[in-house]
């Protein structure tokens, strides 16, 4: 054989040449499987909405400081950047797995479940591999640690939340369904998983943990209302075709029935809309045959009440009151809502301004997130390039938003909802304050007062048998 300048090429060089070729072929081959497990890991951390809970408004992704309310107290996020000093790069995979799946980080202590790791039980091995590739090696590092959290006694001991892990954790991971086709499967798996829906569809007990009996059947996140998404026709999701549900989730709205604001818009903007069309659909195949759960009060579906309607006729000719309090509910809607929602309250379809009739935030027996979102607007994504309606917090009173909120329920949604002032001033504030702090201490106390009795009974009961021992 002879080289291109003519030369005979040593059979040494030619092997040399040939293993050379074969390493770099099989490293190439690694390689792009590395590429495909991170761009996978990147997929599935999206999914799972991690950046959400562990960035700090503002701040640099991943690196947590983000304070989420709880009733037992403000819970920190954690940085989960690959830093070493700061963030987890010190983390082995079995550590990471065992932070997201079982509740416990790497020191050994108890996670607060405010972190899904519930939810995220249910992910699978090769999932877990994939997500920690990409945290070890697409996201970058940030060395600054967040504050940590201080929880009031007695949550402030961790090892509390291994007794909550043994009545409320299911650490089993999902195992798919043979009698469901694979995207029922697909869906099933998203849903209850990685996308974690039930941490704020599925109502809580007095402890805190989901119901699973009522899963998904609609629960509070702070000030806002996670409505039922079971597939009731009437109180949930069954009216909706599965093209709708996945339009909902790609463009947090669908026509004629829903839009998403508030933590529903989040999940949206950083997590849904990401999502492949067959990912969605496969949400939108399994949520239709989530089973029912029926609120008697949703007479009708939630999105069919209300028809267009105005009273302009009362405003003809008539002075605004000197009291802005004394403002009607006509007026209100007239001066603030109209130029968008339009005179009858029909909406524009092409200006993508909704109808307030036939809309669940108006339908819904449940009035909290048609009051939060005339106080907050929509706003997303963050850069207004979106979906944009203003807060009215700062234009409007209490008392306004109140009489508003009665004439909307009454003229386009369920006139069985109520709207109070109370309501408003409390959602205003940030929602009723928790007594789960007290109440723990109250417990605590119980149970150390009945100990300390048993304690005295058994001595006293020990003396008296000494006594009778006395000759
Ligand atoms: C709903 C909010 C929320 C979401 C979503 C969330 N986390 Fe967390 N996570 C937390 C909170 C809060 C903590 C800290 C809890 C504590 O201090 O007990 C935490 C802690 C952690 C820890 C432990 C870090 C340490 O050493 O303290 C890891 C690892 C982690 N999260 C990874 C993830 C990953 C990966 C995802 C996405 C798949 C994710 N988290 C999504 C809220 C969240
Ligand atoms: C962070 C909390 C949160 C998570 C996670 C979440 N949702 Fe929601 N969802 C909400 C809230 C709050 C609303 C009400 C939004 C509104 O009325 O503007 C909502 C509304 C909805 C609606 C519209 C229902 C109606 O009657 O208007 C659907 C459908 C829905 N969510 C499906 C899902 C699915 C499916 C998932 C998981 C893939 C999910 N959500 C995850 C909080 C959440
Ligand atoms: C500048 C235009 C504009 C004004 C003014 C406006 N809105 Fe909106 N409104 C919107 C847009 C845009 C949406 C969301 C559409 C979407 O998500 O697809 C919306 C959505 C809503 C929703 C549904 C929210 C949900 O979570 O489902 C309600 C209820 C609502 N508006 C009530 C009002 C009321 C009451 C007023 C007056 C106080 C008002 N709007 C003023 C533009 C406006």
């Amino acid at each position: 054989m002879k080289s291109m300048t003519g030369r005979p090429v040593p059979l040494l060089a030619l092997l040399c040449m040939l293993f050379a070729g074969l390493y770099a072929s099989t490293a190439m081959a690694t390689d792009s499987a590395n590429t495909e497990q991170l761009q996978r890991g990147q997929y599935l951390a999206t999914a799972g909405d991690c950046v959400a809970c562990h960035t700090a408004p503002n701040g640099k992704p991943f690196a947590g400081g983000l304070p989420v309310p709880t009733p037992i107290g403000t819970i920190i996020t954690t940085n989960i950047t690959p830093s070493k000093t700061a963030g987890i790069g010190n983390y082995t995979e079995q550590q990471f797995s065992d932070a997201l799946r079982r509740g416990i980080r790497a020191d050994g202590k108890q996670l607060y479940p405010a972190m899904p790791y519930t939810a995220y039980a249910q992910i699978s091995d090769d999932d877990v591999q994939a997500l920690y590739a990409w945290f070890m090696h697409g996201v970058s590092p940030v060395d600054t640690a967040p504050e940590p959290t201080r929880l009031p006694f007695p949550f402030n001991i961790r090892l509390s939340m291994a007794v909550w892990n043994l009545l409320f954790l299911d650490g089993k991971p999902f195992t798919p369904d043979p009698g469901q086709s694979a995207e029922w499967n697909r869906g099933a798996y998203l849903v209850r998983g990685l996308e974690h829906c039930s941490t704020c569809h599925t109502p809580r007990n007095l402890l805190m943990a989901e119901q699973s009996s009522h899963a998904l059947a609609g629960g509070d996140v702070g000030t806002w209302h996670a409505p039922n998404i079971t597939a009731d026709a009437n109180s949930g999701i069954g009216g909706w075709s599965e093209a709708e549900l996945a339009a909902y989730l790609k463009l947090g709205h669908a026509t004629g029935k829903a839009q998403a604001a508030g933590p529903m818009a989040e999940a949206v903007d950083n997590s849904l809309q990401h999502l492949t069309a067959t990912d969605l659909q496969a949400i939108a195949t399994y949520l239709k045959t989530v089973p029912a759960q029926h609120d008697p009060a949703d007479t009708r579906a939630v999105d069919s009440w209300g028809a267009a309607s105005d009273e302009l006729n009362s405003l003809r000719g008539v002075a605004l009151p000197s009291d802005p309090n004394q403002m009607s509910g006509a007026q209100l809607y007239d001066g603030y809502c109209a130029s968008c929602h339009q005179a009858q309250g029909q909406g524009s379809f092409d200006g993508g301004l909704p109808s307030l009739f036939h809309n669940t935030a108006t339908g819904r027996s449940n009035t909290n997130n048609l009051l939060m979102v005339i106080l907050d607007g929509i706003n997303w994504p963050a850069d207004g390039s979106g979906v944009h309606m203003p807060g009215f917090a700062q234009v409007l009173t209490d008392q306004q938003i109140a009489t508003l909120g009665s004439y909307l329920i009454k003229h386009y949604g369920n006139p069985a909802g109520v709207v109070s002032l109370d309501q408003v001033t409390t959602l205003r504030a940030g929602g009723a304050p928790s007594h789960l702090v007290l109440l723990a201490r109250l417990a605590l106390i119980v149970v150390l007062l009945v100990l300390v009795a048993i304690i005295v009974m058994l001595m006293r009961r020990r003396r008296r048998k000494a006594l009778q021992l006395r000759p």
